[in-house]
């Protein structure tokens, strides 16, 4: 418990100095050894809560804690008290010894004070907390006004979604085997899962892919119930010529290979993130032409020849699939927005001349904020007159393209992600 805790509250610095999760967990590894699940599972819950946890440890303390690391532990472990069923005095125990180990002095008094005086007065400090609304939905003050402003309905609803566990969605790959066929192999290796869309599976508890039958033979791809919604979008046929401008890690890629026999390209500024797209195409059993460069650079790649379908699945803040990735809430800057906004707005004036006529383009982003999606659609129409939005089918609940987070317990359970479909007259 307490080097679990010492290291999770570690990842949580790096995270707040600038590094994405996964980076940060990397670098804890080595120090984790046979603790990397726990770390994994607290870091990921500390920086989902984050907001309340430190509303409720500034309320404990009874003056600012001198020490960063110190109070990143009192974080990890008010997070395990709230949100875990961990035996609140291994909790305790564990963050007193791990203290010590951090400080030796008399700090170690202090968080077991604040970690006891929380375990007497938990219900008056959480209902304290939630009065503030960074306490209560745990999002930068920024990104709560922004969504209240955009979702005056659904902010609390979105904002919450955004907190919860992301289920394990898989994405059949019908060309190796039936979504049926496939959940009836998980049940006979006592897999509990449920169909979700055309091809989609959905894990009852999330585990490695490894430990699921067919990853290696390439019978599924892990892709969210939301994001298998795109490539159907581009109602593709046979023999046409596809794009997919930002295909890295090659998610939709993969998903546009097994839904049609099409001649596709695939093209990513990441020449690491690319390889990921080689890599999934060759588990799955597919191929497709791969190129290294920056998208709207159309010069530097295009071979001159017209495109019949075009994805834009564009670079966005990731705004609705923080509950895959927490630290996004807490490393993004409200000014990002525009500086994503400006990207996507290059992409799409650049890529729009190589589609035929009579093609379609699809724009996708990850986002539920409107600059990167209606208004950045509305702003597209206006400077091409040969380019309409045609309506697209989504989910009940989608406004406008846009299908917001939903959690479990909603008719959904996926992430939020934007759809635009331009058609070329
Ligand atoms: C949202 S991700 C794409 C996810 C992918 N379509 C999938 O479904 O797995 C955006 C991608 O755009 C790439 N990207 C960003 N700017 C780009 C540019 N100017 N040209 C090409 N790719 C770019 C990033 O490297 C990143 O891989």
């Amino acid at each position: 418990m307490e080097l679990a805790q010492r290291i999770a509250a570690k990842t949580v610095r790096r995270v707040l100095a600038g590094a994405s999760l996964p980076a940060a967990l990397a670098e804890s590894a080595p120090a984790a050894a046979g603790e990397r699940p726990r770390v994994h599972d607290l870091a990921y819950g500390t920086l989902r809560y984050l907001g309340q946890l430190r509303a409720a440890a500034r309320m404990l303390a009874e003056r600012p804690l001198a020490d960063a690391n110190v109070e990143a532990l009192i974080w990890v472990a008010l997070y395990q008290l709230i949100h875990t069923a961990a035996p609140p005095h291994a909790v305790v125990d564990g963050a007193v010894r791990a203290t010590s180990r951090i400080r030796r002095t008399s700090a170690k008094g202090l968080t077991n004070a604040i970690l006891r005086s929380f375990l007497r007065r938990r219900d008056a400090v959480l209902a304290d907390a939630a009065r503030d609304p960074v306490g209560r939905f745990s999002y930068p003050r920024w990104w709560i006004d922004r969504v209240h402003a955009e979702y005056p309905d659904d902010a609390a609803a979105v904002l919450d979604a955004g907190n919860t566990r992301p289920p394990l969605a898989l994405r059949i790959n019908r060309r190796a085997i039936g979504p049926d066929v496939y959940v009836r192999e998980l049940d006979a290796c006592g897999v509990t899962a449920e169909r979700v869309g055309e091809v989609g599976v959905i894990v009852a508890r999330p585990r490695a892919v490894t430990e699921l039958p067919g990853f290696d033979r390439g019978w599924f791809s892990v892709q969210d119930a939301g994001a298998q919604l795109a490539a159907p979008l581009l109602d593709a046929r046979d023999g046409m010529r596809v794009l997919d401008a930002c295909a890295a890690p090659g998610g939709k890629t993969t998903h546009i290979a097994e839904l049609w026999d099409t001649d596709l390209t695939a093209v990513d500024a990441d020449a690491a993130r690319l390889q990921r797209v080689e890599q999934n195409l060759r588990r799955l059993k597919f191929s497709s032409r791969l190129v290294h460069a920056d998208a709207a650079d159309v010069h530097s790649w295009w071979d001159g020849f017209a495109f019949d379908r075009i994805l834009v699945d564009a670079p966005c803040t990731a705004s609705g699939i923080v509950r895959r990735h927490p630290d996004g809430k807490w490393l993004r800057r409200e000014t990002d927005i525009e500086d994503f906004a400006g990207q996507q707005a290059r992409l799409l004036d650049a890529l729009w001349p190589l589609l035929a006529r009579g093609g379609a383009m699809l724009y996708a982003t990850c986002s539920i904020f409107r600059a990167e999606n209606q208004a950045q659609v509305a702003a597209f129409l206006a400077r091409h007159g040969d380019a309409e939005a045609i309506p697209v089918a989504l989910p009940p609940g989608s406004i406008d393209g846009q299908l917001l987070p939903a959690g479990p317990g909603a008719a959904h359970n996926h992430d939020g992600f934007f759809f635009a479909l331009l058609h070329k007259s």
